[in-house]
């Protein structure tokens, strides 16, 4: 029937047009989104490489506009009774730090926004509900998931680790400021508009593929030096990172990428650049690459 077709071809339209644009599978997304349109008239530079004042901080990270993306490789979670596991064929997520561009850095920087239930000394600690109910409140059960695939603490539960690094370090990136929400802020927008940020830097150096690539796998019974890490590294992402090891240097266990951001921490252009951290993985001795306890580790959706 004529008639009914129209009436429903309506409908669709009507949908399509005033749902929240969709595209993570939810019937309605609330918005988690900036409101960075007070940049559309501010010039686009590189963070760290301005040279004159930038007068919207909302629109580049400063200061902090030296953007580290740091990911852990750890060989168990301690919790792997609850199911805390690591993702297989995956480093993990440890989070998206502002450094100035001077090496110093800091931390902290908003106490109203501080969700971290084991801060640092000095910093009252956070008793409320975790950052885990906040995503929920969002809708955005894909990104809670994610999350607890690839973004995993060691003895404690994931969410008191994600809460710290959004208290830690977001509240010192400026292009994650309450205000840069615009009049309509809903709270805690900002940290899940955050923990997508995280992610897609994250996306941007999958370190696990890049070490595979070239022939670099976890093993417990071939070594492999500083050297041929690096190069592995530097090779695909033009820029040496910063490659952290405990046990005296012998024991592979981090990687954090630098880079200058064009535009925001969230949706900007990472330019990645040479780190401005010393390894603390010798650069002699034989450095182990440990496969995981396979109790610890789990298969992830990609
Ligand atoms: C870059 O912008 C920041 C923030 O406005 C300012 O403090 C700094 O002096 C600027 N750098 C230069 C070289 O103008
Ligand atoms: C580190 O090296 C020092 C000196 O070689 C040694 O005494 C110490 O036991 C080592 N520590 C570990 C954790 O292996
Ligand atoms: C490899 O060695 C590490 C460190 O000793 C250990 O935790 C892990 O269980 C070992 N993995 C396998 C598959 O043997």
């Amino acid at each position: 029937m004529p008639s009914t077709l129209t009436f429903s071809c309506v409908l669709a339209l009507a949908s399509a047009v005033f749902a929240v644009p969709d595209t993570r599978g939810h019937s309605s997304v609330p918005n988690t989104f900036p409101d960075f349109s007070s940049c559309i008239s501010q010039p686009s530079v590189y963070s760290c490489e301005n040279t004159t004042q930038i007068v919207n901080t909302c629109c580049s990270p400063t200061p902090g506009g030296l953007v580290l993306q740091t990911q852990f490789w750890s060989t168990y979670t301690g919790l792997e009774k609850s199911g805390q596991k690591l993702p297989k064929g995956s480093w993990t997520i440890h989070g998206l730090w502002p450094d100035n561009c001077d090496g110093s850095f800091a931390q902290y920087c908003d106490l109203s926004r501080q969700y971290d239930p084991a801060p640092a000394t000095g910093v009252p600690p956070y008793t409320g509900p975790g950052v885990d109910t906040f995503i929920e409140q969002f809708g955005r059960l894909d990104l809670l998931e994610y999350m607890n695939n690839y973004w995993i603490n060691q003895g404690a539960p994931n969410k008191n680790f994600w809460a710290h690094e959004f208290s830690k370090h977001a509240t010192c990136t400026s292009t994650f400021d309450v205000a840069c929400y615009g009049p309509s802020y809903k709270e805690h927008q900002d940290v899940i508009n955050f923990f997508d940020a995280v992610i897609r830097a994250f996306h941007q150096y999958p370190t696990f593929d890049l070490l595979a690539s070239r022939g670099i796998l976890p093993s417990n019974k071939t070594s492999y030096s500083l050297g041929q890490i690096q190069d592995a590294l530097k090779s695909q992402t033009a820029a040496l990172p910063y490659l952290g090891c405990t046990t005296n240097g012998t024991v592979l266990s981090e990687v954090w990428y630098f880079s200058h951001v064009y535009g925001t921490e969230q949706y900007g252009h990472f330019k990645t650049l040479d780190t401005t951290t010393k390894s603390t993985c010798s650069p002699t001795a034989p450095i182990w690459y440990y496969e995981r306890t396979p109790a610890s580790e789990r298969e992830v959706r990609k």
